[in-house]
C-alpha cells in the first residue's frame, strides 16, 4: 500500500488519481457512519479488484465459536463479532449492455473526498469502457445523523461520447459474510424478500443471537435533473433483490439514480414491525429528497463541530489529522444509546470483532465528556453498570466468589469474548479502568450522585475482585498480585505489575471513601446498596488490609517503580539503538524474543503516571519518563497519546509533538501498515487528549477545579479548542505569543491557568 497519498486539506480527506493498490486502505479511511450504523467506503458499482466489503449496524453481533489451538478451562465459548450486514449501497451498472467495472476501465480524473465538515463521501471520475463508451461519474453518499436508520446515494452518469442506454440495477444483497469468520460460517438467515414499485426490503435474522434486521431501498431516477420514471424489472434471488432500470440517453445527457437505504433492527422494533419501518424510512427519505436530507446532515455536523472542533493554524497536515480523528469518533459513537459502545475499529473494519475494550474508559470518556453533553459520558458508564451481573458471572467462572466482578477484556453483551489466556485471565488491569472511568466522570462533571445511584455497586464488585486476587506473601510481608499482564502485552505472566497493583490499591481506597460519603449523604441509596451486596464493615476492613499493605516493586538506587518484579534483570537497550529493519518488533521478532526483551508496547508504568499524575511529583514523572519512554516501541495505537501528554507536562515539547504526529496521522499515513483492516477509532480519542490535555494542559482532579497550562509546538501558529465543562462552553486559544480564554456561557467560570486562579466572566474574553 502506498503511503502518504492523502492530499492535505483542512476539512476533507482527499485522494486524487485512481490506484488499485490504495482501494482497501481508502475503503477504511473514507468510511462513513452515524453512531448507529456505518460502512467502509466501498464503491456502489461493481469492482472486480481487491476490496474489503463492510457495512455494520451498532449492537448487532454474532457469537462465533471460539477457535484456539489448545483449549484452556475458563476460555469463553465464543467471540462476539460485529456483523457484516446486508449491502444496501450496491448498484450494478451497464452502458449499452456492457457491464461497468471500475477495475477493467480506463479511469481518469479520479477524485475521492470525505467531507468532514458536512459529513458526506463523494467521488468523481471519467471512465472509458473496453467498448469505447466514455462516461463521467459524480457520486455522493452519506448516512444520516438526524435520521439514523437511513442512508442516501446520489449517483450521476454523464454520457460523454455516445447515445444509447444506461442501465442502473440497484440491489440489496443479504448474502454477506464476515471476513473474520472462524469457521467460514454464514451468520445470517434470510426470512423474507419484499418487492414493490421502486422500493423493497429483505428481512433477515442473525443465527444464534436472533437479531432481526430489515434492510430497505427505494429508488428515484432523473434525466438532466428532471425526475423520470422508466419501467422496472425485478429480479429476486435467494439472498438478493435487484431492480433494473434502462434509461435512454443522448450524448451529453446526465442520468441520475437516487438510492435511499435503511436498516432497522429488533433492538428497536418488534420483529413484525421491521419491514414496515424500514420501508417507511426510505419512503420518507425519498419524499424529502436527497438535497434536503443532505441539508439536515450539514446542519447536524455543524452542530457537532461547534464543541468538538480543534483548529490548528500553520500546519495543514496536523489540522487534517485532528479533524479526521474527531470526525471518525463522532461517526462511531454519539452517545444517544446506552446499549452501544465504541469498538476499536468502529464501523470501519472487523478486526477486534468485539465491541468494547478498556479503551472506552481509559481513552474515550474524556473526549465525549468534554465535547458533548454530560449525558453521553454517563451512558458509557451505564453500559458497564448494565453489564455488572455478567461481569460477576465472568469472575465466578474463573473461581471468584461473593459478588466479585471481572469486567471482560472484550465484550458485546457483558460476556468475555477474548480467548488468549495471557489476556483473558491476566490482563486484569482493565477492571481498574472501569472505576477510573467513574472517578474521572465524577471529577469532571461533579455528578457525584452517579455513585450512589449506579457506580457504587460496580465499585464494590471490583474491590471484591482485587481483595480476592491479591495474596499475602510471607516473604515480602506484603500483599502481591501474581501472574498478570499489564497494559504492556509484550510481557505475560509477570508478578506485581506496578500499574495493576497501584490500581488495585487505589480502587479499594476510592470505593471505601465513596462508601463513607454515600453513607452520610445518601442514606437511602446506601441502605439499598448494602442490602443488595451484603457488604459488611468487616469486609471493607479486610479490603483495606490489602490496600494498606500492597507491594510495589521499587529500585532504591534508580528511585524507580518497576514495571514488574525483576524488570531490571532485563537487558536495557534503548529503542533508537535497534536497527530500523527490525521494527515493528511484533512483525519482525519471534514472540519469545519479544517477551524476554525490555521493549514496551504501550504506556504501562507511565499509564499510572497519566491516570494519577497528581499523586506524583514532577521529578518522579521525569525520572520514570526518562527510563521507560526510550524503551517503548509504541506498537499499540494507544501508546503515543499518553506519552505526548506526559512529555508536554514536563516541558518536553519536541517529544510531545513527535508523539502527537504519530497519533494524529496514524491511519492517514498508515504508520503501522494495517489501515486496510480498518481505522484505529479508540486511539483517536487519545489524539484529542494529546491536544487538550497535552498541549492545552487541561486537568480536573478530585478538587473539581478546571485547570490549564497551554503550550504550543514550535511548528504551529496557533491552536484552539472548545470544551463543555459542566454546561459551560469554554474556548481556549493559544498562539506563539498569546493565550486567550473565552467563556461562552451564562455563568462565570473559575479556573487555574498555569497555577494562577482566573475568573472568566460570562461571554467575555480573558487574555493571559
Ligand atoms: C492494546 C490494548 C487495547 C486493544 C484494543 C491492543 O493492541 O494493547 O490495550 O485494548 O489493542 O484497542
Amino acid at each position: 500500500m502506498n503511503k502518504n497519498y492523502i492530499i492535505p486539506n483542512e476539512w476533507s480527506i482527499i485522494e486524487n488519481g485512481f490506484d488499485a493498490e490504495n482501494v482497501e486502505a481508502s475503503e477504511s479511511l473514507f468510511s462513513i457512519g452515524n453512531g448507529s450504523m456505518g460502512q467502509r467506503a466501498n464503491f456502489e458499482e461493481d469492482y472486480s479488484g481487491s476490496t474489503f466489503q463492510g457495512s455494520y449496524i451498532g449492537g448487532i453481533y454474532y457469537p462465533d465459536k471460539t477457535r484456539v489451538g489448545w483449549w484452556k478451562n475458563g476460555y469463553p465459548e465464543y467471540f462476539a463479532k460485529v456483523l457484516n450486514a446486508p449491502n444496501w449501497i450496491g448498484i450494478h451498472i451497464a452502458i449499452n449492455g456492457t457491464k461497468f467495472d471500475l477495475n477493467t476501465c480506463k479511469i481518469s480524473n479520479f477524485k475521492r473526498e470525505l467531507n468532514m465538515k458536512e459529513g458526506w463521501l463523494g467521488r468523481s471520475f471519467n471512465a472509458q469502457l473496453k467498448t469505447g463508451e466514455q462516461i463521467e461519474i459524480t457520486a455522493k453518499r452519506f448516512v444520516s445523523i438526524d435520521f439514523n436508520e437511513t442512508g442516501a446515494i446520489e449517483y450521476h452518469i454523464k454520457a460523454l461520447n455516445f447515445s444509447g442506454e444506461i442501465t442502473y440495477a440497484p440491489y440489496i444483497d443479504a448474502g454477506i459474510e464476515n471476513e473474520d469468520s472462524n469457521y467460514d460460517e454464514f451468520f445470517w438467515e434470510i426470512l423474507e424478500i419484499v418487492e414493490g414499485e421502486n422500493s423493497g426490503c429483505i428481512l433477515s435474522k442473525t443465527l444464534k443471537t436472533e437479531f432481526h434486521v430489515s434492510t430497505a431501498m427505494q429508488i428515484a431516477l432523473a434525466l438532466n435533473n428532471e425526475e423520470i420514471s422508466v419501467g422496472q424489472e425485478t429480479k429476486v434471488e435467494a439472498k438478493k433483490l435487484t431492480y433494473i432500470y434502462k434509461i435512454n440517453v443522448k450524448e451529453g445527457d446526465i442520468a441520475t439514480i437516487y438510492k435511499f437505504g435503511s436498516y432497522v433492527s429488533s433492538l428497536n422494533y418488534k420483529n413484525s414491525a421491521l419491514n414496515e419501518a424500514s420501508l417507511s424510512n426510505v419512503q420518507n427519505a425519498t419524499e424529502l429528497g436527497f438535497q434536503e436530507l443532505l441539508n439536515t446532515q450539514i446542519r447536524a455536523w455543524a452542530n457537532i463541530w461547534k464543541t468538538a472542533d480543534i483548529v490548528i493554524e500553520g500546519d495543514v497536515k496536523a489540522q487534517q489529522g485532528i479533524r479526521f480523528n474527531i470526525f471518525q469518533l463522532n461517526q462511531t459513537y454519539l452517545g444517544t444509546d446506552a446499549r452501544l459502545n465504541i469498538g476499536p475499529k468502529g464501523f470501519t473494519g472487523e478486526k477486534y470483532g468485539g465491541s468494547t475494550y478498556w479503551d472506552t474508559e481509559a481513552y474515550c470518556i474524556p473526549f465525549y465528556m468534554a465535547t458533548k453533553d454530560d449525558k453521553v459520558a454517563k451512558n458509557l458508564l451505564l453500559y458497564r453498570y448494565n453489564q455488572l451481573d455478567k461481569a460477576i458471572e465472568n469472575a465466578e467462572k474463573l473461581g471468584f466468589k461473593n459478588g466479585a466482578a471481572l469486567y471482560p477484556m472484550v465484550t458485546m453483551n457483558g460476556e468475555e469474548c477474548h480467548n488468549e489466556w495471557e489476556i483473558t485471565f491476566e490482563e486484569i488491569h482493565r477492571n481498574g479502568a472501569m472505576v477510573y472511568g467513574i472517578y474521572n466522570y465524577v471529577n469532571y462533571t461533579q455528578d457525584f450522585e452517579y455513585i450512589p445511584k449506579n457506580g457504587l455497586e460496580v465499585m464494590i464488585a471490583i474491590a471484591r475482585f482485587w481483595h480476592q486476587r491479591a495474596n499475602f506473601s510471607e516473604a515480602k510481608n506484603k500483599y502481591v498480585i501474581l501472574g498478570v499482564t499489564g497494559p504492556n502485552e509484550y510481557e505475560n505472566n509477570i508478578n506485581n505489575n506496578f500499574y495493576t497493583n497501584y490500581l488495585a490499591k487505589w480502587c479499594i481506597e476510592y470505593t471505601v471513601d465513596c462508601l463513607n460519603r454515600v453513607k452520610k449523604e445518601y442514606t437511602n441509596d446506601f441502605d439499598r446498596v448494602i442490602s443488595k451486596t451484603n457488604l459488611t464493615a468487616q469486609e471493607t476492613s479486610e479490603w483495606l488490609k490489602v490496600a494498606d499493605n500492597m507491594y510495589f516493586p521499587f529500585d532504591e538506587e534508580k528511585q524507580l517503580f518497576l514495571q514488574q518484579d525483576g524488570f531490571l534483570d532485563k537487558e536495557i537497550i534503548p529503542v533508537n539503538e535497534l536497527p530500523k529493519s527490525e521494527r515493528p518488533i511484533n512483525q519482525k521478532w519471534s514472540w519469545d524474543r519479544i517477551l524476554r526483551s525490555c521493549y514496551i508496547k504501550q504506556a504501562d508504568v507511565l499509564q499510572c503516571f497519566y491516570f494519577f499524575e497528581n499523586k506524583f511529583s514532577t521529578k518522579e514523572l521525569e525520572n520514570h519518563f526518562d527510563f521507560y519512554e526510550p524503551i517503548t516501541v509504541h506498537e499499540s495505537s494507544l501508546s503515543p497519546c499518553v506519552h505526548a501528554i506526559l512529555a508536554a507536562s514536563i516541558d518536553r515539547m519536541p517529544k510531545a509533538y513527535e508523539q502527537y504526529l504519530r497519533t494524529a496521522r496514524l491511519d492517514l499515513d498508515d504508520y503501522n501498515h494495517e489501515v486496510h483492516e480498518g481505522c484505529h477509532i479508540t486511539s483517536m480519542a487519545g489524539t484529542w487528549m494529546s491536544v487538550v490535555q497535552g498541549f492545552g494542559g487541561m486537568r480536573v482532579w478530585e478538587d473539581g477545579m478546571l485547570s490549564f497550562n497551554p503550550q504550543i509546538p514550535a511548528e504551529w501558529k496557533s491552536y484552539s479548542f472548545t470544551i463543555n465543562f459542566r454546561g459551560n462552553i469554554i474556548k481556549v486559544y493559544k498562539s506563539q505569543t498569546e493565550c486567550k480564554f473565552f467563556n461562552e456561557s451564562r455563568n462565570e467560570v473559575k479556573m487555574m491557568v498555569a497555577n494562577n486562579e482566573v475568573l472568566i466572566p460570562s461571554n467575555e474574553f480573558v487574555i493571559i
